[in-house]
């Protein structure tokens, strides 16, 4: 029942703003001289549209006679946007350029044949030797290069009030899912009922995620997406258990939350922690609450969870020129600058200079080249979308049922259907 409701309100969504994107729209060609570029994104707010307001000035200063046109439709982690796309891709109406996962995500787009190959503009920009080589391979099939990233994100880190955890005399960050127990407890103990704050679907595969790291360690977590782990091992039912508990000490109106929401609860003082890619860095600044900490999830050592957004260039796309201008200007150093010391991520480029960041960037920085990494499905670096959609629906039936074996089973049915082979 609440599934056929969402879609329902997901279809008048998309017909909304299609309708709207039909008589908005500019012709990009542009008989009157004028040359936009659709860029869609789910950044419409906060450090996420800081983020995008950056990197459009500095498209504004490098692409003389183009003209940006927001395209974002709002919604964490794209769960609008993506519907939105999905629809206009269909009916053959690409914006000019749209965002990416780094990954499997980005393959999904590749393997229907809906994006360009970048490979020669790599060259002309520069950009082959500019990035990780394997972020490159994220972006590659067959040879061919069809995305250019913008940044590094990470995701499995929790965001805290420091007021309330002063408040509860927790002092030291927990290092391991125990001692985080322990600390939700003493949260607890000075009434607050859900110390741990969370949201909807895909922040609840975050969070489950981050329990599988801890309970797993990051190799066999990484061979959970790949075949080299399976999903009926103990480890995995040890996780659920975990996340189950973990539950217990969040919100009852969870389901209903975006990760905004869920972050408010967070800066007004109702939860103690959230579990949240480091987005929220920069939201939290845009916000001007100042009194947070980080750390990484407990369990998951020295493991950096990563993922990265991309821009396209759209088969059938209007203004490829000005969209070659966006893309051009994505991957160059000052429009990594511009755009990722407003965003919370690190610069996909190597030749970034880290004084040239805030505190939490420069630390991301540096452990982004020493520690572990580890792929996320939750934002499509590990796995496809139709995987990752399993994975949200199981997540939101286990936060009503909590059926320990039937999330299980769900979560291996789904790798069985989704795993490359
Ligand atoms: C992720 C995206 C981030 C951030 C986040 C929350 O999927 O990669 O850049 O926007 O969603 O909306």
């Amino acid at each position: 029942m609440r599934l056929t409701r969402r879609a329902a309100v997901a279809a008048v969504g998309v017909a909304a703003l299609l309708t709207a994107t039909a008589c908005g729209a500019d012709d990009g060609g542009g008989g009157s001289g004028a040359k936009t570029v659709e860029v869609f994104t789910w950044w419409a707010d906060g450090g996420e549209k800081a983020g995008l307001d950056g990197l459009v000035s500095q498209f504004t200063t490098d692409c003389a006679g183009q003209t940006f046109q927001n395209g974002a439709v709002a919604g964490g982690a794209g769960a609008n946007a993506k519907t939105v796309l999905a629809s206009r891709l269909q009916q053959n109406l690409p914006p000019d350029t749209f965002q990416a996962h780094a990954g499997a995500e980005l393959s999904d787009y590749i393997l229907a044949g809906q994006v360009e190959d970048l490979s020669a503009d790599y060259d002309t920009w520069g950009l082959k030797t500019a990035f990780p080589k394997g972020l490159i391979d994220n972006l590659t099939v067959e040879g061919k290069i069809y995305s250019v990233p913008a940044n590094i994100h990470r995701a499995n880190v929790v965001w805290t009030n420091k007021k309330v955890l002063a408040n509860a005399g927790i002092t030291k960050a927990p290092t391991d899912l125990a001692g985080f127990f322990a600390d939700l407890d003493k949260v607890k103990a000075k009434g607050i009922a859900a110390p741990l704050a969370v949201g909807k679907d895909w922040t609840q595969l975050m969070l489950f995620e981050s329990v599988l790291i801890s309970d797993l360690g990051p190799d066999k977590f990484t061979g959970l997406w790949n075949g080299g782990t399976d999903w009926n091992d103990a480890g995995v039912t040890k996780a659920i258990n975990d996340f189950k508990q973990l539950l217990t000490y969040t919100n009852t109106d969870r389901d209903a939350l975006d990760w905004t929401d869920a972050e408010k609860l967070v800066m007004d003082g109702k939860a103690g922690y959230q579990l949240m890619g480091d987005w929220e860095a920069a939201d939290l600044d845009a916000k001007k609450f100042a009194d947070y900490d980080y750390f990484t999830f407990p369990g998951n050592g020295d493991t950096f969870q990563w993922l990265a957004d991309s821009f396209v260039l759209p088969k059938g796309a209007k203004n490829v020129d000005g969209t070659k201008c966006w893309l051009k200007t994505v991957g160059s150093a000052a429009g990594q600058k511009a755009f990722n010391t407003k965003k919370g991520s690190i610069p996909a480029r190597t030749d970034a200079a880290p004084a040239d960041y805030p505190k939490y960037q420069q630390a991301a920085m540096a452990d982004w080249k020493s520690f572990k990494q580890v792929p996320s499905c939750a934002h499509g670096s590990a796995c496809s979308q139709g995987w990752q959609g399993a994975a949200n629906s199981a997540l939101g039936a286990f936060s009503t049922k909590q059926d320990v074996a039937g999330l299980q089973k769900a979560l291996a049915a789904a790798a069985q259907q989704f795993v490359k082979k």
